[in-house]
């Protein structure tokens, strides 16, 4: 089995450690590098949490590199309501013994895309900032991208507003300038991530298998606190990982080809993702909209994996 080469764009945030830890543990990816964005916390955060979080499994060896301090056009807003003051709130993981590599995210990105042997699955986790800035900069790197499977949108209600989720929101410009790219995108949405969520229970099991599964534990305990106070849920959806599922396992979502619009214009929907599900508008498809998921086929792969580092 030929692994599938991926880039990881994420701002950790408790989700983005889980996706990081996922990719990790899964012999179908081989992760050629991960890149930082300002999201869930400010860039400095994010980063020394993407750094903290590959130490702890001893993956130092997976360079990290930091991008964009916000977003292209609007302020900066981070979500410490959701993640904490830390970005990464709950465990007490050592901070990081090394720096991020001295090239900017998006250099580095196109460094690594243009050198690889093949094309590379590009993985955004937060808000898009980084690839809108990798497009603009690098338009020939297009070409080595095999696709990118994002976390963000949804087709029905928001999070961050009624009408929008966090990654899309925190960046609509950078999200508009991915969906009109002509790249293979597929977006990982809340209609498909809040319909996955990780129970009580299955985080006991993890508490159980040792020190990763219980750092991973530690984390549900805190994102899920957020969850249960927020939508009433019982446990807690994991968002990225979901995302990085998709590329190890592409039948755990049902996508539909349609064409996706970002609203970057009003305030009261900014950001909203107008996927054009019945096919209203007659304009080609430009995303893979995931629609239905296998939750329990997607836990197990999680658990299974998680559980794997021992
Ligand atoms: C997304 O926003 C962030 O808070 C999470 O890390 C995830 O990427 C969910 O809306
Ligand atoms: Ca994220």
């Amino acid at each position: 089995m030929t692994a599938i080469p991926v880039l990881i764009d994420c701002d950790p945030g408790h989700d983005d450690a889980i996706a990081l830890l996922l990719a990790l543990a899964s012999p179908e990816l081989e992760v050629l590098g991960v890149t930082t964005v300002a999201g869930n916390q400010t860039l400095e955060k994010t980063t020394a949490n993407a750094i903290r979080v590959l130490e702890f499994v001893e993956r130092g060896d997976v360079p990290v590199a930091a991008g964009a301090d916000r977003p292209l056009l609007r302020d900066l807003f981070v979500a410490a309501h959701v993640h904490g003051e830390t970005g990464l709130d709950g465990p007490k993981l050592p901070p990081p013994r090394a720096a991020p590599v001295s090239e900017h995210a998006v250099d580095f990105l196109a460094s690594r895309l243009m050198g690889a042997a093949s094309p590379v699955t590009l993985v955004p986790l937060g808000p898009l900032t980084n690839i809108a800035l990798l497009l603009a900069r690098y338009p020939d790197a297009v070409a080595s991208v095999e696709r990118v499977v994002l976390m963000g949108g949804s087709i029905g209600v928001g999070n961050v507003t009624p009408a929008a989720e966090f990654n899309i929101w925190a960046d609509p410009e950078a999200a508009a300038r991915v969906l009109d790219s002509g790249l293979d995108v597929t977006m990982v949405g809340l209609d498909v991530t809040h319909r996955a969520l990780l129970m009580s229970d299955d985080a006991e099991r993890l508490r159980a298998a040792g020190r990763v599964g219980r750092m991973v534990a530690e984390l549900y305990d805190f994102f899920h606190r957020y969850h249960e106070r927020t939508y009433g849920f019982g446990g807690s959806p994991i968002h990225d990982a979901l995302a990085v599922a998709q590329v190890i396992r592409p039948e755990l979502l049902h996508t539909e080809h349609r064409h996706i619009a970002i609203e970057c214009g009003s305030e009261l929907t900014r950001g909203r993702t107008v996927v054009d599900l019945w096919k209203r508008t007659g304009i080609e498809p430009n995303a893979h909209a995931a629609v239905e998921v296998d939750a329990e086929a997607f836990i197990r792969l999680l658990l299974e994996r998680l559980s794997s580092f021992g």
